[in-house]
């Protein structure tokens, strides 16, 4: 594996998440593998679990790493080929890009969507700009549109509270919030699931329709009690408009916070959400301090994904 950014650069899904299972039994059982490589996590953005997670994973494979939040730390990246360099900007991003990759063995970046240009974000310019002129694999530390490792130990959780007797029903349900957040966690999820073989439905009011290109298949709802019927899992998210308006929060209809009381029209579902999350807004205390929540278990689950994606491009 050279690039991992979405769930089309993993050759075996199945085969991935073995590994990452496996890794869990023993995560100290190749120290050699990352000797003397070096990971550079580059970021433009916040972020707790990503950050930390991935840092462990590369030190429990012996690799190096830097961390640098080139949002803050670095010179201001330009972004436009071509540019005339005499405003604000004080570097562009190949020549950074290719910096980087001069002193890295594998980069990560995290680089969010502007919410501003549809065109521009689902076009992956930053992303791009990395792979095209680091020279080394790059990882997705989440995109303008994707969250790749999120959903890989998010499939990972599943798989390891599958009831092995049924496919399970997986739900993913938008949420409320306050702010306008990407698309990229549920379409990361969306294309996760259409990967495996679970009864996979999406919730969300009118208006927060996601790509196609992510969803293509899946049965819509916008009745969410309809589509909890019978859940196993169920993954609770915020995100804002894809379509006409894009970028924007047209509800706040706090009648979609998941409570224990819509829990009751699942089969027991176990509740899932990628944090950090606005507690009593997206989901309730009840939910998430239950006996039905995994959230802390997908975020544990976070460093043995990640470890398995290094791993994998360390031995290529
Ligand atoms: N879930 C997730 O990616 O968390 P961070 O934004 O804190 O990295």
């Amino acid at each position: 594996m050279k690039y991992f950014t979405t769930v089309h650069d993993v050759i075996d899904v199945d085969d991935l998440v073995q590994e990452a299972l496996n890794i869990k039994q023993n995560p100290y059982a190749f120290p050699q593998i990352g000797k003397n490589k070096t990971l550079g996590l580059i970021f433009m953005n916040p972020s707790l679990r990503t950050r930390l997670s991935t840092q462990k994973a590369a030190m429990n494979l012996g690799m190096n790493v830097m961390v640098m939040n080139i949002d803050k730390e670095g010179w201001a990246l330009e972004m436009e080929d071509g540019a005339i360099m005499n405003g604000a900007n004080v570097e562009h991003v190949k020549d950074a890009a290719a910096v980087i990759g001069q002193y890295c063995d594998v980069v990560g970046i995290r680089c969010f969507p502007s919410l501003q240009n549809k065109q521009e974000d689902y076009s992956e310019k930053v992303l791009l700009k990395f792979m095209e002129n680091c020279a080394v694999p790059v990882v997705s530390l989440e995109s303008a549109t994707l969250h790749p490792l999120q959903s890989f130990a998010d499939l990972m959780t599943i798989k390891e509270h599958w009831n092995e007797k049924r496919k399970p029903k997986v739900v993913l349900t938008w949420a409320p919030h306050i702010k306008a957040l990407p698309q990229a966690v549920a379409n990361s999820f969306s294309e996760w699931m259409c990967k495996t073989d679970v009864d996979f439905v999406i919730t969300h009011p009118k208006g927060y329709e996601l790509s196609e290109d992510y969803t293509k298949g899946t049965t819509i709802y916008h009745n969410q009690d309809e589509a909890l019927k019978d859940a196993d899992f169920v993954y609770v998210k915020n995100w804002s408009t894809y379509n006409d308006d894009y970028g924007k929060v047209v509800s706040t209809d706090s009648d979609w916070m998941l409570t224990n009381e819509k829990l009751k029209m699942t089969n027991n579902a176990k509740v899932m959400h990628c944090l950090p999350v606005r507690r009593n807004v997206e989901l309730s205390d009840e939910v998430l301090d239950g006996k039905n929540s995994l959230v802390i278990e997908q975020a544990n689950n976070r460093l043995y994904a990640a470890q398995a994606v290094l791993k994998k491009i360390l031995e290529k």
